[in-house]
């Protein structure tokens, strides 16, 4: 598997991550031998690199990752969790003392006493904007508690004032088919500060996969059931922000952009490893079979010029008017 460097952080992950949310909560159930056969099924092909929250399942997916990893100490994984959703996102809850304890925290959960990378978790632009924070951030690397420290954001605005922060190693931001607006200038302004980018929702919460109909009813407790609006939080972190019956139609078309003997899914992936800027790509998984095709994506040959502009043409015609502005 391909490697690239967090030049900030000095350490390479593999191009093909693995998102965990999954295996906290909010997307049906998965059971702790499900996870720990995601989490086996990505190490095995070659995966050292995991996204994970205090948030997800509240502890949950960190906790099985921590134990998973523990059990496992030849493996050298680089794993990065976030922080600040266990709250409401405030400002005046971004805090030094906040921070000491929320990462204690993590650092209990995964059972490490230096976190590898720690995300701000989609805070409200305020927070980008405070010196304090950073300022709180830097001290968070001298205590030694983290590596390294990164933002999680949800707008192109929001990309670009945190990249623009000297101590940001890393900067995750939505990216996939059906999300083109960091092409223009988030990309390029990471890679020119030596910013590592990580991408999410790669695959918008599995409609890139053509496999779901305007018909498929997802369990009650997946967002994908209750945050289609925004109901829970920002609505762009459920099918990319694209509405349900635009993004299954708009599916059907970019399956037919697939190359000869390569899945949805899969081109999907390569298209997003191969963009300018990109460090590594997170695609989530509920199943070993789902995290093992996911990293070998990674292996695709690279996407033809007419393909790449193949999906600009989709995205200007069924999707960009609906999230373009937004994000
Ligand atoms: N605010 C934030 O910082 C934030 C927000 C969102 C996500 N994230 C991170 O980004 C990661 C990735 O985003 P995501 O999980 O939201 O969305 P995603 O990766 O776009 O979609 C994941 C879903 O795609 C489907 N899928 C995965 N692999 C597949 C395959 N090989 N073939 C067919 N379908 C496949 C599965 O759907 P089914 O369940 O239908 O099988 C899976 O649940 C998360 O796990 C999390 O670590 C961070």
């Amino acid at each position: 598997m391909e490697r690239r460097a967090f030049d900030r952080l000095g350490r390479q992950v593999s191009v093909v991550g693995l998102g965990t949310w999954q295996l906290g909560g909010d997307w049906g159930e998965v059971s702790e031998d499900a996870a720990r056969e995601v989490l086996d099924a990505s190490v095995e092909s070659g995966v050292d690199f995991f996204d994970t929250a205090d948030v997800y399942g509240d502890g949950r997916s960190e906790r099985l990752i921590g134990d998973y990893l523990r059990a496992r100490p030849e493996l050298d994984v680089l794993v990065a969790t976030k922080m600040g959703r266990r709250v409401e996102q405030l400002p005046e809850h971004y805090t030094l003392a906040n921070f000491r304890a929320w990462t204690d925290r993590s650092r209990t959960n995964l059972g490490v006493d230096r976190l590898d990378l720690v995300q701000l978790h989609c805070p409200p632009a305020a927070v980008i904007d405070s010196d304090e924070v950073f300022d709180a951030l830097d001290t968070l690397v001298a205590e030694e508690r983290v590596a390294g420290y990164g933002v999680s954001v949800e707008s192109c605005d929001e990309a670009l004032a945190a990249i623009a922060r000297p101590g940001t190693a890393s900067l995750q931001i939505i990216l996939n088919p059906f999300r083109l607006k960091p092409l223009e200038r988030v990309l390029p302004a990471a890679a020119a500060a030596g910013v590592g980018v990580i991408v999410r929702v790669p695959l918008a919460s599995g409609l890139l996969s053509g496999r779901y109909t305007v018909d498929t009813v997802f369990a009650e407790s997946d967002h994908r059931t209750y945050n289609r609006h925004g109901e829970a939080f920002d609505q762009g972190e459920t099918f990319s922000g694209v509405d349900f019956a635009t993004g299954v139609a708009a599916a059907v078309e970019f399956a037919e952009l697939a190359p000869e003997g390569a899945t949805s899914a899969a081109t999907a992936l390569r298209w997003a490893v191969q963009q300018p800027g990109v460090t590594s790509v997170i695609p989530g998984a509920r199943s070993a079979e789902q995290a093992g095709a996911n990293a070998a994506a990674a292996g695709l040959p690279a996407l033809p010029e007419s393909t790449l502009a193949a999906v600009r043409d989709l995205y200007d015609r069924r999707v960009r008017a609906q999230v373009h502005h937004r994000w």
